[in-house]
């Protein structure tokens, strides 16, 4: 079996998403969720789904870590940050080549960058008036949001979507399309 591991911080509903799309699957297995947030929603989710959540605090995560330790030992096939939002340590980069990747809820290069995580993107897009937006998976490197882009798909917004009406459209964007590209990517298809 192929194993992942997830990062995520926040609500977790793309860890569900994926978690339920490889249930059952035959070559690909969810090992473990890891959170910087103790009190993060995701950790709720992994409970009702039977998923081992790990939480870490600031000093388990930089430079030689105890998380660069669990990381070599559980020997993921892929490294998955869903609603990740610290970056991620050059030790970790250095240990997982092509093996990180992260989606970021939008077109980037546009709306990249430190700060730019959730909602702050999409009223970002909002303010710059974009006719449209989307979602972008990419590899991970030393840089917030600057990795080889790996797919992106797009959606049309017009300037009466509110901000939580882009929000919806990008994460059912997320929802559709990031468990499908993870498993290509592990199945390299
Ligand atoms: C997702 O929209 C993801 O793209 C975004 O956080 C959200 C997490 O939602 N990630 C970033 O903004 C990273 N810069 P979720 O917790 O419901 O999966």
């Amino acid at each position: 079996m192929k194993r992942i591991i997830l990062f995520a911080s926040g609500s977790g509903s793309n860890v569900e998403n994926i978690v339920r799309y490889f249930e059952g699957h035959p070559a690909i297995e969810i090992s473990a969720v890891l959170t910087n947030k103790r009190d993060a929603f995701v950790i709720d989710r992994c409970n009702k789904l039977g998923i081992p959540a790990l939480y870490f605090n600031k000093s388990g995560f930089t430079g030689s870590s105890l998380v660069l330790q669990v990381l070599q030992c559980m020997d993921p096939d892929l490294i998955v940050l869903a609603g990740f939002l610290l970056k991620i340590p050059s030790e970790l980069v250095t240990a997982f080549p092509k093996k990180i990747i992260n989606i970021h809820p939008a077109l980037l290069p546009k709306f990249g960058g430190k700060g730019m995580y959730g909602k702050h993107v999409h009223t970002a897009v909002k303010t710059q008036g974009e006719s449209e937006t989307g979602i972008t998976i990419h590899f991970v490197n030393e840089h917030y949001d600057e990795g080889a882009i790996i797919r992106q798909f797009k959606v049309g917004i017009s300037e009466r979507d509110s901000v939580d009406q882009i929000a919806a459209k990008v994460q059912s964007l997320e929802h559709k399309h990031f468990p499908e590209v993870i498993e290509a990517i592990l199945l390299d298809t």
